[in-house]
């Protein structure tokens, strides 16, 4: 079943309970937030828990900076994504929803509201909302859980993660395929991807799971112009040197993180580009883990220096698994896999500069 091409209609929920649970495991379906978690293994940890007061965290706060597929289902089919959060209330006993949406995604937001301004009043009763912060960090779970208690967008130790006190925390595409698996009983078969970059159509399309980025970037209009690589998955995700990303199917197993697929020009310096966006990343930490926040300043300062190549491969491996949160992991991916694609650029970067200059 299609998200994005089909009705936002408001029509009574289907019938569910804990068994529904055993048809989610069955249909396979993992979080669209970015980590790919399987659904079900998440929301049985949280039934496990819930003594009638779970809460249902729906996470549409968006973070990355050229993700639109959140904001953009949102605002297409509002009540399929609310849909997916009473079924998880349902299914979960939770006393309360919490719509956790990006603060500047204003369309997003009122379109939630509005198709909520229809719903029961019993139904209406138990959801609230909540303005996720502009930060990269503000959309991952711990730190969404903590703006809603204290107000605070910034991540926690773990544990207690959030399935431990009874908190779902569901990225909103995932919540739709929820909503369209109770409806129509078929397993999910779509993915929402956003088109970035150097792409003749940039926007978000709808893929069945399976076609190859090279499809998806056909549906996209092509390369505006020949292409070097593709970050394949947003800035947690990796690159991919072009034509073995085109090859390269989306499936459950590809790594699909949060849907980005970024196309990198060949007129455009990889090694700028990935020292820009660690730049990014090491301004978006929330200062509280050292590795974290000394470690990603250290590697976006030693990124455009191909001296310090080897120093920059030894500190990307430091730097994962030392932070609160996932943030430093995600980083040293992108690095890591940057370093690989774009060797030759990282050891010639000077060099390379110079001829540009001169040319
Ligand atoms: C730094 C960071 C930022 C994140 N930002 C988002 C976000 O904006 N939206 C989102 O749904 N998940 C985000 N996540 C993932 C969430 O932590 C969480 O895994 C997800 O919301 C769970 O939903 P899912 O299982 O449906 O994917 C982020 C994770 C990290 C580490
Ligand atoms: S790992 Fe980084 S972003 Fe995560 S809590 Fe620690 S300092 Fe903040």
């Amino acid at each position: 079943m299609r998200l994005l091409d089909g009705r936002d209609l408001l029509a009574p929920l289907p019938t569910v309970g804990r068994r529904f649970i055993d048809d989610l495991e069955r249909s396979g379906l993992a979080g669209r937030g970015g980590a790919s978690f399987p659904t079900a293994t998440k929301w049985r940890a949280v039934a496990e828990r819930s003594r009638g007061d779970a809460v249902i965290l729906v996470n549409g706060a968006e973070g990355e900076p050229h993700s639109k597929k959140d904001r953009t289902l949102m605002i297409a089919r509002p009540h399929l994504v609310l849909d997916g959060a009473f079924i998880a209330a349902r299914v979960l006993r939770a006393r309360r929803i919490v719509l956790y949406i990006g603060e500047r995604h204003a369309a997003a937001r009122d379109s939630m509201l509005g198709a909520l301004a229809h719903r029961s009043e019993p139904e209406r009763g138990i959801v609230s909302l909540a303005a996720a912060p502009p930060r990269y960090v503000a959309g991952a779970e711990t730190a969404a859980v903590h703006f809603v208690d204290e107000g605070l967008a910034t991540p926690t130790t773990t544990p207690p993660y959030p399935f431990q006190r009874a908190i779902l925390v569901q990225n909103v595409e995932t919540l739709a395929h929820v909503a369209a698996l109770a409806r129509s009983g078929e397993a999910p078969d779509s993915v929402l991807l956003t088109m970035a970059g150097g792409v003749t159509r940039p926007g978000v399309i709808e893929v069945e799971l399976g076609t190859t980025v090279g499809e998806a970037m056909a549906r996209g209009g092509g390369p505006v112009e020949a292409p070097r690589a593709v970050l394949v998955g947003g800035y947690f995700g990796r690159w991919m040197q072009a034509d073995e990303a085109w090859r390269l199917p989306l499936t459950r197993e590809a790594g699909i993180g949060c849907g980005v697929m970024g196309v990198l020009p060949a007129s455009r310096c990889p090694v700028c580009e990935v020292a820009a966006i660690m730049r990014y990343l090491a301004a978006e930490s929330s200062a509280q883990c050292g590795p974290c926040f000394f470690g990603l300043r250290a590697l976006a300062e030693a990124c455009a220096k191909p001296a310090e190549l080897g120093r920059l491969k030894r500190w990307a491996a430091e730097v994962r698994g030392r932070g609160a949160c996932k943030h430093p992991d995600g980083a040293a991916i992108f690095l890591s896999s940057a370093i690989e694609v774009f060797a030759r650029e990282f050891e010639h970067h000077d060099a390379i500069h110079q001829v540009r200059r001169v040319a």
